[in-house]
């Protein structure tokens, strides 16, 4: 089965070519960094826009890489939700007029759905399985008893862990997106910072990383005051420390508690090398199966491989009307 696939939820335009929900034929992926980085974040309406001037390419791009025809494509499949609802529209919109063009069955795709089933393109799911969903948006842990069973164990009481990646690194001056840069500079610094590790001991399965980034807003604005001199590194590392300790000693709580036999850790966040090396090294007996760092943030090649489990579940729309969401439920 050759699917099509369309994501367009935040600033990537990408069109995928998956095939049986395995193979990734191709994944045109369009970053639009370049154009909001002056912004230190995304602009909306300037995300729609640069989706809609791109999209076409990328459709044209994906198809010919794939080395197919239209008429080989069984199923278009595009992100329905959650995301920036303009930047949705474009992607479904795109989807919808190639789908009904040419005759082919359409299906909305839940964005998060994606990032869990990118890792099925590096090993198969082992169910149950528990997965942490690390993003820019959200910081999920969920229980995959099979496929499409999905039960949302804790959530983020507040900043999400890439946005505290990312509102960390716009403190110390970094850039944007954070991750990345903290990441690299973390690794070249030492953790001498003694940080607050938010486990929240009544709320297992919640997460909470608003007072650390305030720790790190304090640690820094007196160090300065103090006129003193420090490392952007250390402080770097001080932060990955305390987040990745949280978020592997949750992991590993729940993981434990529901007795799961495979960890999906997936998500922008998902391509943190730190967070992977101490995932495996603090939890050796359950395996890890991380997607490779290109299929851990936005592209559509995710929710093409989600799209082949979901339409074996529920089939394909019987019309082409698909609405977007900003935020929809799970599944
Ligand atoms: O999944 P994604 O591409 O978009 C959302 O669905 O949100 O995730 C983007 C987020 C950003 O906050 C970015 O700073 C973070 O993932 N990120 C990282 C790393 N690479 C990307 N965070 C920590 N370490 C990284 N290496
Ligand atoms: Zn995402």
């Amino acid at each position: 089965m050759i699917i099509l696939s369309v994501e367009t939820s935040c600033d990537e335009t990408s069109v995928a070519i998956t095939k049986n929900g395995k193979e990734v034929l191709s994944n045109a992926v369009l970053s639009q960094i370049n154009i909001h980085q002056p912004y230190g974040g995304v602009v909306p309406e300037i995300a729609s826009r640069a989706h809609i001037e791109s999209m076409l390419y990328m459709f044209d791009e994906a198809i010919k890489k794939a080395n197919i025809t239209i008429k080989d494509i069984d199923l278009v499949a595009v992100t329905q939700g959650p995301g920036l609802i303009g930047s949705l529209l474009v992607g479904i919109n795109a989807a919808t007029t190639f789908a009904y063009v040419n005759q082919i069955p359409l299906m909305g795709v839940n964005h998060l759905l994606g990032h869990i089933y990118a890792a099925q393109i590096e090993g198969d799911m082992q169910f149950p399985l528990l997965t942490l969903l690390v993003s820019g948006g959200h910081t999920e842990l969920l229980y995959v008893k099979d496929h499409l069973d999905i039960e949302l164990l804790g959530t983020t009481l507040d900043d999400a862990v890439g946005e505290a990646y990312d509102k960390v690194a716009r403190m110390l001056g970094l850039g944007y997106p954070g991750g990345p840069i903290v990441d690299k500079l973390a690794h070249q610094g030492q953790p001498i910072y003694d940080l607050p590790r938010p486990m929240l001991k009544d709320e297992p399965y919640n997460f909470s990383f608003s007072g650390l980034k305030s720790s790190v807003l304090n640690l820094v604005h007196n160090m300065k005051q103090r006129k003193e001199n420090f490392k952007v590194e250390d402080v770097c590392a001080s932060f990955q420390q305390a987040v990745v300790e949280v978020l592997v000693e949750k992991t590993k709580f729940a993981a434990e508690q529901l007795g799961v036999k495979q960890i999906i850790v997936a998500g922008g966040v998902a391509a943190n090398k730190g967070l992977r090396k101490y995932m495996k090294e603090n939890i050796p007996h359950i395996e890890i199966l991380t997607p490779s760092i290109q299929y851990c943030t936005d592209q559509a090649a995710m929710i093409g491989i989600a799209a082949y489990y979901q339409y074996q579940k529920h089939g394909a729309l019987k019309d082409y009307y698909l609405k977007g969401s900003a935020s929809i439920n799970f599944v």
